[in-house]
Formats: C-alpha cells, structure tokens, sequence
C-alpha cells in the first residue's frame, strides 16, 4: 500500500440486472476477456488500496464463485435485500470491524471501462483538497437515468438528485453522477445511519451523502472528467455491445500506437490482457483473446480465433481456429488449421491446410502439412507427416500416444495405431496402417499390392447408379471403336 492510497475500495455488486434477461448475473457477463466485475476489480487494485470489498446479493453463489477465481483477496459483504446504494455501502463497512479508519472509494461492479489512472486522479485530487467527500462526475449528452450534480452560485456541488425524484429544472442539468465516490469511513458511517428511505424509489440513496455532508459544512467537491464513457455502466445488453466495442477500440488503437498494423479495427477483436509485438500485422475478422501473446514481425488473419495462445516472432497463423496451444517463431500455421489445448507447433515447423491438432509437439522443423489429424503425438525435428494421415490416439477407452522420430518420411493417407512409434529417418508406404514400432532407417509399408477384379460391379451391384455408369463406360469404348472405324 502507498501512503497515499485509500484504506478500502468498495465495489458494489449486489443489484439484480433484471434488464440483462439473463440467467448469468450482470456483473459476470464478459467484455474484452474478463467479466464486468473483474474490470472494476482490475481499477481497484490499481490504486493498491489495503482492503477491496465485494457487496453481493443477488445469484450471489455465481458471484462468490467468481470472486474466488479472480481475486481471493475480496472480502465478500452480502447484502441479502437491495434496500439501495446507500444500504449497500453500510454493509460493505459493517464487514470490516469498527477498528477500520481512513477513506473508502466506491465503484460499481458494472461499469467497466473506468481506467486505474482516472480513479488514480480522482483519488489524488479527494486527498489534496482535504475533502470529506469527493465525487467523480462527467457531462454526458443524453442524461436520462443517472443522478445529477446539482451546483451552488458558487459552483459547489450542493447535492445529488436522483432521476426518479428531479425536478424539470434538475433534468436539465447534463452532469451526472459517475456513482464513483470518495469519502472519510469514520465520517461515513455515522452519516450512513442518519440515511432515510423517503425518495421516489423507497431506497437508501448512498447519494444523499452529499447533501449531508454539505448541510454539516464540510468540504465536499466533484472531479469531472471529459472521458464520459469510463462513467458509463450496463444495463441492457445494447449497453454491454456498445461499451464492448468501445472498450476494443480503445485497446485496437493501444496496440497501432505501439507499433501493431491492423488493417480492419472494426472487425478485430483484441482482449485487454493480450500482448503483441511490434511489427505484427493483424489482418481482417480476427479475434485474439484471453492470456494470447504474439511477438514481433508475425502474420495473424484474416479469419483467426487465437484463445491463450503464444505465438512466436515471425510466425504466421491464416484462417485458424486455436486455444492452449504455441506455435513458434517462423512457424506457419493455416489456412483452415485447428489447434486444440496442448499443441506446439516448433520453430519453422507448418502446420497446414485442413489439419487438426490436440495436444501434439512438433519438434522445430516438423511438417503437417494437409489434411490431417494429430492427436497425442511428438513428432521429431524435421519430420515430415504426409497428406491424410491419422494418428488414431484413442482405443475407445483410453488416449494413446504416436511418436515420430527426427527427420522420418511419413506417406500419404497413414494410419498410425498408438501407441506405436516410427524410428528416426525411417520411411512409411502410401496408404499404410502403421500398428507395430518401426525402427529407425526403416522402410514400413503394409498395404498389400493391388488387386483388380473385373466386371466386380456389374456382378455384385446391378442396378445401381455406379454399375450404370460402369455400362455406359463400356458403350462408349465400343463407340468410340466405331468412329475409330476407316471412313
Ligand atoms: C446510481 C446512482 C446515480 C448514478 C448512477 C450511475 C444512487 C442512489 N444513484 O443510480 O446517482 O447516476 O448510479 O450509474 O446511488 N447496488 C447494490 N445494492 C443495492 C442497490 C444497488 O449493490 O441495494 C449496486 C448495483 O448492483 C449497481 C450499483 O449499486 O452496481 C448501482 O445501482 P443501480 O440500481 O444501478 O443505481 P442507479 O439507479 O443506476
Ligand atoms: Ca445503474
């Protein structure tokens, strides 16, 4: 903790989201790869504060379970009816034993684009000024809805008046209230207790702690800022798409500053937490999510889905679909590749057109080129796995493992029953079904030579399309004779 950091912040997270029509609690619907709760969560730490609490109330197992994945450190306050910000806040103090002292910060857990540098300086300024009580407010163009800042003749905040309790004079005040506070605890909690319920909604309004705070003649401010939208929360999920686009613009544009090309912004997706190198071109209708990272100078899109990936410098990755997986530097992957967790494609290796792979390690300079499956493989350095080849992995009760030695020569259309394993430098025929271990140097081939039965159709299958077709190419022969004939 910084000296000057707040003791506590508190996010509150207890509302239904009715609006949502969801049966996933508002706060944990996903925005730019963490859940609206997590972004809040994300700002609270960012000011290293000693305590961060959680007010939960409804689907509250959902949240807790939630809370204990991201961030175990959250205290959790439950607030088991919605009797109204003001409520909610005493809850969250009341877990905290009476010794707590110092400032608290509120957040809300569904506004998720605020930035840790803006509540930073909200902060600073609260702590500078000396107030009791701060308030982080923005002027927006459609106020409709949110709490608005009401100013003395002096241009001091006087009060907060709520939506559903404004007068026609109120509605037209545009500056709102972001519901982002900063408040002394001590005085807070005395204050809390005085809060009444007489107001439009029936509700305590954590709002009316302006209004008292000013009726007591303490030093009360806001700190207003142009970025309007890091004030904006969800309620509708026409919100949540509105600030999730946003949100990406936001980290589409970090990334081109730092040196990223992207070609379409609108049509890619970059979650927050991934990292790219400079260089990078990221082409059309690619979505790079979760913990992905991408070095330098590589080729991502069009048309990738990349979930917690690493992907080397120099790589280039087309038209793919991949989760848990590497793939190295200068190594290509795609178009229409599918790497499922636990995949490595190794330095200069390829994985290529129509393959799909799980959980396989292509050592540096291994090729998959087309049209193939590798499951629970290794495959060597510099070996070469031809078109059509299957690494039959599973014996209907358990996965087994295929492995290919450095530099061997595997045939079109192979059929690998693991466990088995092919030697370093060995050969594999066209066609073969490669059951037993080949050792190395080896020639394995296991299709028998070719055996042609005429007339077997005909025979075997009257009447169906294919012994017409195989009559009609008999007529033609004898036709074709015909014209061959002298004229
Ligand atoms: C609140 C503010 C309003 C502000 C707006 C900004 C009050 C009275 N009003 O209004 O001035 O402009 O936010 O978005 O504070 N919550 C609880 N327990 C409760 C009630 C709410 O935890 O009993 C939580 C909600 O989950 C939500 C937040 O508090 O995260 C805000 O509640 P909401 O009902 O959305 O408040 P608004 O009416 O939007
Ligand atoms: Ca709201």
């Amino acid at each position: 903790m910084s000296e000057q950091a707040p003791t506590i912040v508190m996010v509150l997270a207890a509302g239904g989201g009715t609006r949502m029509r969801s049966k996933t609690m508002k706060v944990l619907h996903p925005l730019a790869g963490r859940t609206l709760l997590g972004h809040a969560l994300h700002a609270a730490r960012g000011i290293s504060p000693e305590h961060v609490v959680a007010v939960i109330g409804n689907q509250r197992e959902q949240v807790a379970e939630h809370l204990a994945q991201v961030d175990p450190d959250v205290i959790q306050a439950v607030q088991e009816e919605q009797l109204g910000t003001g409520h909610a806040v005493a809850v969250g103090l009341a877990s905290l034993g009476d010794e707590a002292v110092g400032s608290v910060v509120v957040l809300y857990g569904d506004v998720p684009l605020l930035e840790p540098e803006t509540l930073e300086r909200f902060v600073e300024d609260h702590r500078q000024h000396g107030r009791t009580l701060s308030v982080l407010t923005a002027k927006v163009a459609n106020p409709h809805g949110y709490g608005r800042v009401v100013r003395g003749a002096d241009g001091g905040v006087v009060e907060i008046v709520e939506e559903r309790d404004a007068t026609d004079e109120h509605r037209r005040i545009d500056e709102i209230n972001s519901g982002i506070l900063a408040f002394d605890l001590a005085w807070a909690r005395e204050a809390l207790r005085t809060l009444g319920n007489d107001n439009a909604q029936g509700e305590y309004y954590l709002t009316d702690l302006i209004g008292l705070a000013v009726a007591e003649g303490r030093e009360v401010g806001a700190y207003e800022i142009a970025d309007a939208v890091q004030t904006e929360g969800v309620n509708t999920r026409v919100q949540l798409a509105r600030l999730a686009a946003e949100a990406n613009r936001r980290i589409v544009e970090r990334h081109m500053l730092a040196g990223v090309s992207v070609v379409d912004p609108a049509t890619t997706w970059i979650d927050v937490d991934v990292s790219i190198g400079p260089d990078t071109t990221i082409l059309p209708g690619t979505q790079i999510l979760g913990a992905t990272s991408i070095g330098e100078d590589a080729l991502i899109g069009p048309d990738c889905t990349l979930q917690d990936m690493e992907i080397g410098d120099g790589a280039s990755v087309v038209r793919t679909h991949a989760s848990l997986s590497v793939i190295e530097a200068e190594a290509t992957v795609g178009p229409f590749s599918y790497l499922r967790p636990g995949t490595t494609v190794g330095a200069g290796g390829k994985l290529g057109a129509f393959v799909e792979a799980k959980n396989t390690r292509l050592a540096p300079g291994a090729k998959v080129p087309h049209l193939s499956y590798v499951g629970d493989g290794d495959i060597g350095e510099g070996a070469n796995i031809g078109a059509g080849s299957i690494f039959a992995n599973y014996d209907g009760v358990k996965k087994n493992r295929t492995t290919i030695g450095a530099h061997a020569r595997i045939s079109c259309n192979n059929t690998f029953v693991a466990p088995v394993s092919v030697g370093e430098g060995a050969f594999t025929g066209a066609g073969a079904t490669i059951r037993e271990d080949v050792p190395p140097g080896a020639l394995a081939v296991s299709a028998g030579s070719q055996r042609t039965i005429e007339g077997w159709v005909a025979r075997k299958r009257p009447g169906t399309p294919a012994a017409e077709a195989a009559a009609r190419a008999a007529a033609g022969d004898q036709s074709d004779d015909a014209q061959e004939s002298p004229t």
